[in-house]
């Protein structure tokens, strides 16, 4: 976990009840709560690529602050889970219906920004002993949006030789992945999260083929008229993304819950983001989803309350972006 070397005052997630939608500009001269600090921006890295901007502070206060109506075509994210995860600033324990409330309130700000055809994909996990708490989510966000697509994140798989069949050339039976081993003799290890993708009616257009596979059987390309010969196919809800292989957890994973690049950059890809696109994470941590965000070349919009994370992201960002020159 990172040890976040300057930190600032813990803003709490909101938990009050609904309260009426307003417009961002409406709300931009209203006063933002007595406990809250204000957000400040962090950091704008302005590149060829695209323009990564990180802002410090509450994510509701902050898109209510510099996020304007429909003006976001893609939000990845992946907020606190509540399974008492040991950030540097946020405290992972809420009661739960107080944590429901917050997470209701979110999608609600999330639903005014994005754009009518935009698409919405939130990253959330399980616990084995809590195995409701995706769903329960989901159930918020389902009071403003509509659920297109339910992805499984698959981040260890095991495949026999024999099922792969003998065109796949696998050598052997192959495990591959990792997930958090725990100790137990009634539960399986929870190798896999959910990315719901939310949109406002449930029909905005997907590129499908933007993360397609190659056919097996190549005798599908001739078969399927919809193919037009290319070898490509779509490659189905189940997204085996390993983490990536890191030396030291506290160098080069200093966070303990992210999600990988190349699963946000697969959202982003589907959802067609490109040059001048605009993604959103409201719980950026340490520069995910803007990482992957400059990779497909587009803007990109982060908050977080904690400036250690801020500080890791804005490096790792400025990184990416110089690499992609
Ligand atoms: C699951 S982590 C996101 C990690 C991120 N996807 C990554 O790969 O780095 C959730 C993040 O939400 C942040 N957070 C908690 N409450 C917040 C709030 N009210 N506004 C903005 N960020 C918040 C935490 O500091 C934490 O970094």
């Amino acid at each position: 976990m990172a040890k976040a070397a300057t930190r600032r005052k813990s803003i709490e997630p909101e938990t009050k009840a609904a309260k009426p939608e307003k417009t961002a500009a409406k709300k931009k001269s209203a006063a933002p709560p007595a406990a809250a600090p204000r957000v400040t921006e962090h950091a704008r890295i302005e590149a060829k690529r695209g323009t990564a901007t990180i802002y410090l502070g509450d994510c509701l206060e902050g898109m209510r602050e510099h996020v304007a109506d429909a003006s976001v075509d893609v939000v990845v994210t992946s907020p606190p889970y509540n399974i008492g995860i040991r950030y540097g600033t946020y405290k992972d324990d809420l009661p739960r219906d107080k944590y429901l409330a917050w997470i209701e309130e979110v999608s609600r700000e999330v639903a005014r920004v994005l754009k009518p055809g935009g698409s919405f994909f939130l990253n959330v996990g399980n616990k084995p002993s809590d195995p409701w708490i995706a769903w329960d989510v989901a159930q918020q966000v389902r009071k403003k949006f509509a659920l297109q697509n339910t992805i499984h994140w698959v981040k260890a798989i095991s495949i026999a030789k024999a099922d792969a069949g003998s065109a796949s050339g696998l050598a052997s039976d192959v495990s591959v992945g990792h997930y958090k081993p725990i100790n137990s003799d009634r539960y399986l290890n929870d190798a896999h999260e959910f990315v719901f993708h939310f949109t406002h009616e449930g029909d905005a257009k997907i590129d499908r083929l933007a993360v397609g596979v190659p056919y097996q059987d190549k005798s599908n390309i001739a078969r399927w008229d919809k193919t037009g010969g290319r070898d490509l196919r779509c490659r189905g809800n189940l997204w085996f993304v390993p983490y990536e292989t890191i030396q030291q957890r506290d160098k080069d994973r200093p966070h303990p819950a992210t999600f990988p690049v190349r699963l946000v950059e697969m959202c982003l890809k589907i959802a067609g983001a490109k040059a001048g696109s605009v993604v959103l994470d409201p719980f950026l941590g340490i520069g995910t989803t803007a990482i992957a965000a400059a990779r497909v070349g587009a803007d990109s919009i982060g908050f977080d309350i904690d400036l250690g994370y801020l500080r890791i992201a804005e490096e790792r960002v400025r990184e990416e972006l110089a690499r992609l020159l």
